[in-house]
């Protein structure tokens, strides 16, 4: 068999595509880049706003057509797969397999049925599952726990993913080995709200470490960059900035979801805390973290949202000087509190305050890139850039990074880089040595001496 995967949405997504990819080759499917070569296609889908649901229904569109035209088998998996909307959207597309979040080690059992399977429980084997770690990559994910005991008001997730199951100690540290046998240099915790780890349902679990714990125990493993996503403002206690503060493999970087600025507004969401709240855990992340990068989301256009209400997130992001934010526009979910009580607010204006919102980033972000540039910063380096004779990479603060291929680090891998340049959306430096002195670049061939440099092909 061959199959092809589509992945919209979060890094949580990315990991459970790698989770069921590695399924599909231990049943002896080989993985094919596109839909033209595969005979099974599987689209992993996010339900968070309406434009990715927007983008999965017209795949499926797609795929129905190619359907018709010759053999294939068409599945959908991840958050829109467990919704009535999704189902909805699976049997209008005539889709085959439907798998849950909860439920993709059913991939074999569906494989097998030859026909119709739909999946959609949460099954406990998910969380001792082990995927192998990805093969020559530098940086992993690894899921610390799934779904959301939170309750914010225009979120579909604690729908779609479940309440919250933390993942034990002992499997998240057997990953961990795995990723770092295969050579992972930085590794990054995901769940929905990392800060709650151990602490399911409101309870402590026995012998589960605290999220604080948790990255001291990892910390210890040998890996070189630790980061985590996501934090719920309510779940960060300032243990965690002193554990990040003692273990020189967390890196000094915070996404911290806002989401509003205005308190009147983070009590209709339900977010259970305050702009001051949410200003104290900043200023005690600072504390013991003077150099923290941050970073947060935001949404506009929130119902009942008003200017006085959206000019205190642009006043609440200029208190906290954000290196970067996702920025969205409220985006109705049907089965969402927010949807069934709360009036949505014109198109435009929320358009309006995004655009707003956008150019406060563009000043924050090029303010601290700018005070990046003569600095040496750790930038784990990927691979190619788009453009030829570059790498590309990003710094332990998440910053992208282009250098160009240096003698003796001409590939991925991870270096020092002095930052020559920024725009609000990157830095550009040149790979340093231990002098600290750039590394003599590798000479780009001009365009044309390339393209007569290729061997002549024959006739
Ligand atoms: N509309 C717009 N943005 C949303 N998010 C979650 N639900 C919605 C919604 N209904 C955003 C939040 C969250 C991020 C993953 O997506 O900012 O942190
Ligand atoms: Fe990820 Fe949330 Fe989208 Fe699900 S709905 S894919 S958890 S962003």
């Amino acid at each position: 068999m061959k199959a092809h995967m589509i992945t919209y949405g979060c890094q949580m997504n990315e990991y459970d595509t790698h989770l069921v990819q590695s399924q599909l080759v231990s049943f002896g499917a080989d993985l094919v880049d596109s839909i033209d070569e595969a005979d099974f296609v599987l689209v992993n889908t996010c339900a968070v706003r309406g434009k990715p649901v927007d983008k999965v229904r017209s795949l499926l569109g797609q795929l129905r057509k190619v359907k018709s035209q010759r053999p294939l088998v068409v599945g959908m998996m991840g958050c829109l797969a467990q919704l009535e909307e999704g189902q909805q959207m699976a049997r209008k597309f005539e889709v085959d397999v439907l798998l849950g979040p909860g439920s993709l080690l059913d991939i074999g059992a569906a494989l097998e049925s030859n026909g119709r399977f739909w999946g959609l429980q949460f099954k406990d084997e998910l969380h001792e599952h082990i995927p192998p770690s990805p093969q020559g990559k530098l940086q992993a994910h690894l899921t610390i726990m799934r779904g959301c005991d939170h309750h914010c008001t225009y979120c579909i997730v604690p729908t779609t993913r479940g309440p919250q199951v933390s993942r034990s100690p002992d499997d998240i540290l057997r990953e961990l080995d795995t990723q770092l046998a295969a050579g992972v240099q930085e590794v990054t915790l995901l769940g929905q709200n990392v800060n709650a780890y151990g602490v399911d349902g409101g309870a402590r679990l026995a012998g589960y470490p605290s999220f604080a714990d948790l990255l001291r125990l990892v910390g210890r493993s040998g890996v070189r960059r630790i980061k985590f996503t996501t934090s719920h403002p309510m779940n960060f206690t300032e243990d965690v900035a002193a554990a990040m503060a003692e273990t020189p493999a967390v890196c000094d970087f915070v996404h911290l979801p806002v989401q509003s600025g205005s308190s009147r507004v983070l009590r209709r969401m339900a977010r259970e805390y305050s702009r001051q709240e949410y200003l104290g855990h900043i200023a005690a992340i600072k504390k013991h973290l003077p150099n923290v990068v941050l970073a947060t989301d935001i949404i506009v256009g929130f119902p009942g949202e008003t200017e006085e209400d959206f000019q205190e997130t642009l006043s609440l992001y200029d208190e906290v000087g954000y290196d970067s934010a996702y920025m969205f526009i409220y985006s109705p979910r049907p089965g969402t509190p927010s949807y069934k009580h709360f009036a949505d607010l014109p198109r435009e204006l929320k358009t309006e305050r995004l655009q707003r919102l956008i150019l406060k980033q563009k000043e924050w972000s090029k303010l601290r890139n700018a005070g990046k540039v003569g600095t040496v910063q750790e930038v784990l380096l990927r691979g190619d850039a788009h453009s030829e004779g570059f790498l590309e990479g990003h710094t332990r603060g998440n910053h992208p990074t282009v250098v160009p291929r240096a003698v003796g680090a001409d590939g991925a891998g991870v270096y020092p880089v002095l930052i020559g340049h920024s725009t609000p959306h990157m830095l550009y430096g040149q790979i340093v040595g231990a002098d600290g002195q750039p590394l003599p670049e590798i000479p780009r061939l001009e365009p044309q001496a390339a393209a007569l440099s290729r061997p002549l092909q024959m006739a």
